[in-house]
């Protein structure tokens, strides 16, 4: 099937995404192709992230000649002040860094923990029940060890290139004399405002005079400066020990529901170099976050099982395009959830679940006409006997997605958060919000007497679904990507690859093409966009169809012979800026 109309996408870009973009839709654009405007191009460097004044701090950083890393940092400092709901100093975030120099991938695993004293019933009541999801989101008892802080000192101690100390200087400025609330920030808050409210400290920062904040209202983060101003004399054991763990400690206990993150936690908190998870597609090599993380051996077996079909000849108005992708999306998500959770707890297949055979006959299940009536876990090939059971996590969007190529053509990919949309609504008094990371474990710990791989441990990390991205060929990086999203993430991701690299779409159009995701059985298109108009065929094909919201927050950078060019997701209000 193929849809010939032209659409004027209905994702409206907020006005500084334009000042950044041409609205410029690609000439012959029909159907889901139609999102455009064109992407921002450069010969040098380039940074894409949510915020237009974090990704201001990134660029004058790399226009003073920093590196990557070190306009990470600065970015990652405004976005939890400009953008609080999504990331920051109380979250976790993993990175992906491709060398010039060694044309090496390295992972940086910054994931939270849960704290030593947590027991695999922590999010159950006294019955055994599973605890409703915002009972536990809300408090202390989901906040695990932050790792950002950590995260951001490790990049910097293995490339950085400028002073520490300076990286910081923006988000002090910003945070001493005040910004205007975004509107998305605005929004949120309004939509929040009671669970806001839940906390005195929270409510007094986002609901001043127990009102949300408004649109273009100044916010100053007094405490947030001095915390940035802590960190930047004495690095990240300024957040780790002291005054400023001490307040987030204090926080969490005081919590209407009190949770068990303790100074220990924080003091023993380590960020962890993975293994990079590559995986073969078109001839490129697509390298993504390893376990705890789920999203680059979800976002591989995707790919891989899309690999021995012609993508590329369907089109993305495709209904049979897409029963492919939505069928190889529910395998992979089968695959996550029996075998993916944190590898230092629990052995996963990580080699087995990318293997080339498994993975060519798993695809092989793709040959039929109509969407799979079932969809279970495969058996990878692996060294080691054990019996798990499907997990029960439930994740909900938030997060937010850094990608930047520097002058000396470092890629880093980054993807951040704090979890929940406002995390677990605590906010420390070091002015930063706390996480409500641990609510990624599944709540319940077996089925019928099986462990669930993603089960809470002490000291573990819950399972995410981050997959910051970098897609090398011969060697060199091609595509920068990631997205918010929660488990949707790593439907975005794929997507964006696949329009890029199989139906050609420059960046900013893969970024921005309507989304259509599915992980469990119901096909997820985006309402309002041409996206609905393959809810019939769909339907045919034997797919239950929801028309809602996909918030992705997809920040991607494409590299090949004429530069740079960058994406930012329309759907959100962040920017592309490169020189
Ligand atoms: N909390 C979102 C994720 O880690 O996937």
């Amino acid at each position: 099937m193929r849809i010939a109309l032209t659409l004027s996408f209905l994702l409206a870009l907020p006005a500084y995404a334009q000042t950044a973009t041409e609205a410029v839709a690609p000439e012959g654009a029909t159907g889901l192709a139609t999102e455009a405007t064109a992407p921002v191009t450069s010969d040098t460097w380039m940074v894409a992230a949510a915020n237009p004044l974090a990704v201001e701090a990134g660029a004058d950083v790399l226009r003073a000649g920093g590196s990557a890393a070190d306009a990470m940092i600065a970015v990652q400092a405004v976005l939890g002040l400009v953008e609080p709901q999504s990331s920051g100093l109380g979250g976790g975030a993993f990175l992906v860094w491709y060398d010039a120099a060694s044309g090496e991938i390295t992972t940086l695993d910054g994931r939270e923990t849960a704290p030593m004293a947590a027991t695999p019933t922590l999010f159950q009541d006294e019955t055994g029940a599973p605890l409703g999801f915002f009972d536990a989101v809300v408090g202390g008892l989901s906040v695990g060890t932050p790792g950002t802080p950590m995260l951001l000192e490790e990049a910097h101690r293995r490339w950085g290139t400028a002073n520490w100390s300076g990286l910081f200087d923006a988000a002090i400025t910003l945070a001493d004399e005040g910004f205007p609330t975004s509107l998305r920030l605005a929004k949120l808050v309004t939509e929040d405002a009671e669970r806001l409210a839940t906390s005195d400290a929270t409510a007094a920062y986002f609901l001043p005079n127990g009102q949300p904040l408004q649109k273009g209202e100044t916010l100053r983060n007094p405490a947030y400066a001095d915390t940035l101003r802590a960190m930047a004399a004495d690095g990240a054991a300024a957040f780790y020990s002291g005054e400023i763990a001490e307040g987030i400690v204090a926080a969490v206990r005081d919590a209407a529901l009190p949770g068990l993150l303790s100074l220990d936690d924080l003091s023993a908190y380590q960020v962890k170099e993975r293994d990079a998870v590559c995986a073969p597609y078109r001839g490129a090599e697509v390298c993504g976050m390893g376990p705890p993380s789920s999203g680059g051996l979800t976002v591989g077996q995707i790919l891989g099982m899309l690999e021995p079909y012609d993508i590329a000849a369907m089109g993305p108005d495709s209904a049979e395009a897409w029963r492919l992708i939505g069928d190889a999306s529910r395998l992979a998500f089968a695959d996550r959830g029996r075998y993916m959770a944190d590898s230092d707890f629990v052995p996963v297949p990580t080699a087995g679940l990318l293997n080339p055979a498994y993975l060519a006959e798993r695809a092989t299940l793709l040959q039929g006409d109509d969407s799979l009536p079932e969809v279970s876990a495969g058996t990878p090939p692996w060294d080691h006997a054990m019996l798990l059971a499907d997990d029960r996590s439930i994740e909900l969007p938030s997060t937010s997605q850094i990608s930047i190529v520097d002058a000396a053509g470092n890629a880093l990919s980054m993807t951040t958060t704090i979890e929940n949309g406002f995390g677990s609504r605590v906010m420390a008094p070091g002015g930063f919000l706390l996480n409500n990371e641990l609510t990624d474990f599944s709540f319940a710990t077996q089925d019928d007497g099986v462990p669930i791989a993603n089960r809470v441990e002490p000291g573990k990390r819950p399972r995410s679904s981050m997959a910051p991205t970098i897609v090398l060929r011969d060697g060199a990086p091609i595509l920068v990507v990631g997205s918010p999203g929660g488990s949707r993430i790593i439907g975005y991701v794929a997507k964006t690859i696949v329009a890029y690299m199989d139906w050609g779409m420059d960046v900013q159009a893969a970024v921005a093409m309507p989304h259509l995701v599915n992980r469990f059985g119901t096909y997820d298109v985006e309402a309002g966009t041409s996206a609905e108009d393959l809810t019939e065929p769909l339907t045919a094909l034997g797919y239950e169809v929801n028309a809602r919201d996909l918030n992705s927050g997809l920040h991607a950078i494409a590299l090949d012979e004429n530069g740079l060019s960058g994406g930012a997701d329309p759907r959100r209000e962040g920017i592309a800026i490169g020189e």
